[in-house]
């Protein structure tokens, strides 16, 4: 039995019609494994790709976890989740991207990383095959612009916890077909998704708000206006936010805010969107938030648990 998710207006469509198309997700970490959980759900035939057979792996093991979550909270049958994981099959390189009909580019959040990827994936596939990128603020031209056909690269922009988040973002380039953009409205509505469509600017509708709400934070705790506690607690009691900035930020991944904060600045060169010296500090010094087990928080075994503000 299959429910609605709980922050979805949609049922997740039962995966019965759509066994043979194909989605390849290239890069497996934590929004590439949340997508391919959701596409695996909803029938997909899915291949999760990363570089290195050690992170395809790691993956595959963050998609189960997804998967056992929505077990948790009932959303989700035990045989539905053994189906939806056998959909799945791992790989490393983007070489059985032929194979797929969907292309989903989940790797960091760096232009030169994307080209690179995007390249390869247009010369392993064939011409009716979607490129999507998961990117949360590049724009889809620049990430297309060194392709032959620019036209079949569409921005999918996912919410993290992809499972959990009922939203997604649809950014067409300047290039791209309209029919790959009905086609991408009509591959998110199949995974059970409500669709906006933003306009190809830096960090497009969401990530802009969402990147100043974050930077805001973090500058408070550089000078000291609050401690990270307190900046946490008045998001989530003042705004009736569910999480507070520094929590978010950290289950993001502070290397992903930084990037995000750096695309908006040098999209825009508007001073609101300089990154605080502290976020960067911290992710110089391979504090990345959850993933890494320290960020704003400490992390052991998955639970935040409070250290020293990061500023002191
Ligand atoms: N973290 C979030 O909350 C969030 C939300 C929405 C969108 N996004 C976007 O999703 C994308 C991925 O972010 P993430 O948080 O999953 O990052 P991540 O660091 O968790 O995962 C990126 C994965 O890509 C792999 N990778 C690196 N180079 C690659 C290559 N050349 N080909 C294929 N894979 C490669 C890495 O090994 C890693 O496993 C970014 O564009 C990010 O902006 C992130």
């Amino acid at each position: 039995m299959r429910t609605a998710q709980a922050a979805g207006p949609r049922e997740t469509p039962e995966p019965t019609d759509r066994p043979r198309t194909r989605v390849f997700v290239a890069g497996a970490g934590l929004m590439g494994s949340g997508i391919a959980a959701q596409c695996a759900l909803a029938g997909y035939a899915v291949t999760l790709e990363d570089v290195t057979p050690e992170l395809a792996e790691a993956g595959q093991r963050s998609l189960a976890r997804a998967l056992d979550g929505q077990l948790r909270r009932g959303k989700l049958s035990p045989s539905d989740r053994q189906a939806a994981l056998g959909r799945v099959e791992l790989t490393v390189g983007l070489s059985s991207a032929s194979k797929a009909a969907i292309v989903v580019e989940a790797a960091p959040e760096k232009l030169e990383v994307k080209r690179a990827v995007f390249r390869e994936l247009e010369a392993r596939t064939g011409p009716e095959t979607m490129l999507a990128s998961n990117t949360s603020s590049l724009p889809i031209t620049s990430i297309a612009s060194s392709l032959k056909d620019p036209g079949r690269v569409v921005g999918i922009h996912f919410f993290n916890p992809v499972l959990q988040m009922a939203l997604v973002e649809i950014v067409p380039g300047h290039e791209t077909r309209a029919a790959v953009v009905a086609q991408a409205d009509e591959f998110a509505r199949s995974l059970g998704k409500t669709v906006v469509h933003s306009r190809d600017t830096p960090g497009f509708v969401t990530t802009r708000a969402l990147a100043v709400l974050l930077n805001e934070a973090a500058w408070m705790l550089h000078d000291g206006t609050a401690t990270r506690d307190d900046i946490d607690a008045a998001y989530k009691l003042g705004f009736h936010h569910p999480m507070g900035p520094f929590e978010l930020a950290d289950l993001v991944g502070l290397d992903t805010a930084l990037s995000i904060l750096d695309v908006l600045w040098e999209g825009f060169h508007d001073a609101k969107y300089r990154a605080c010296p502290l976020l960067r500090t911290l992710v110089e010094s391979g504090k990345l938030g959850r993933k890494s087990g320290q960020g704003f928080y400490s992390y052991g075994k998955g639970a935040a648990s409070p250290t020293g503000d990061p500023s002191t």
